[in-house]
């Protein structure tokens, strides 16, 4: 899924970059170039950048939001 819309960057880019050893998000950001435009799109990466950081502690804010009505 696209997570900077400006920039065409996407999820897996950034899973992609985090692999290879980016660990901080200031050098993921320095590095795809995002939220350098409009900046909507810096909360989203940073969860997407934290959820591929640490996996385990994951409280699934991305995908499951829509099951939580309670
Ligand atoms: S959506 Fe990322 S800078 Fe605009």
């Amino acid at each position: 899924m696209y997570v900077c819309l400006c920039k065409g960057i996407t999820d897996t880019q950034i899973r992609t970059a985090v692999a290879s050893g980016l660990t901080h998000y200031r050098e993921l950001r320095l590095a795809l170039g995002l939220s350098t435009q409009c900046g909507k799109c810096g909360v989203h990466a940073r969860e997407v950048f934290r959820e591929a950081v640490h996996p385990e502690s994951t409280h699934s804010t991305l995908y499951y939001s829509a099951a939580q009505v309670v």
